[in-house]
């Protein structure tokens, strides 16, 4: 089994405010990269995504309240405003339409909302301060 990285409890996320978490991944030649993340709470369920709109690569939130929305069914990019279900990633209107997020594979374990099947290079990027961190909201269809 793939190790499991904790990025935060469950209880930290609630539904209807999907959290943004700046994490870095080591590639296969060694090198760390930082991989922005969401994770969206819907009741029980979780659901992962890489930080990156399929439209240019710019992150969901990198255009700050344009995300805020009241029943959490959909993710938005502020950037060119890009509409995704939150459930599955997929782009239903905007200029990506039909593509969708990156998935992250996520595992609640004990609590803890849990990466795996990456390798997690946490001594750079988990600490980072947090004005940095992304925050992101989903909006309602
Ligand atoms: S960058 Fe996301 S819609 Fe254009």
């Amino acid at each position: 089994m793939d190790e499991l990285f904790a990025i935060c409890r469950t209880i930290e996320i609630e539904d209807e405010q999907p959290r943004g978490f700046w994490l870095a991944v080591r590639g296969e030649d060694g090198t760390v990269k930082p991989w922005p993340i969401i994770v969206v709470r819907k009741g029980s369920r979780f659901f992962g995504y890489e930080n990156a709109c399929p439209h240019t690569g710019n992150r969901l939130d990198s255009v700050p309240n344009q995300f805020l929305d009241d029943e959490g069914n959909f993710l938005s990019c502020g950037v060119h405003g890009a509409k995704f279900d939150a459930d599955t990633g997929n782009c239903f209107i905007g200029p990506c339409r039909g593509q969708n997020l990156t998935p992250v594979t996520l595992v609640i374990d004990d609590g803890d909302v849990c990466v795996t099947g990456v390798d997690l290079a946490e001594e750079d990027g988990l600490d980072l301060i947090e004005a940095e961190v992304p925050e992101v909201e989903i909006e309602q269809g």
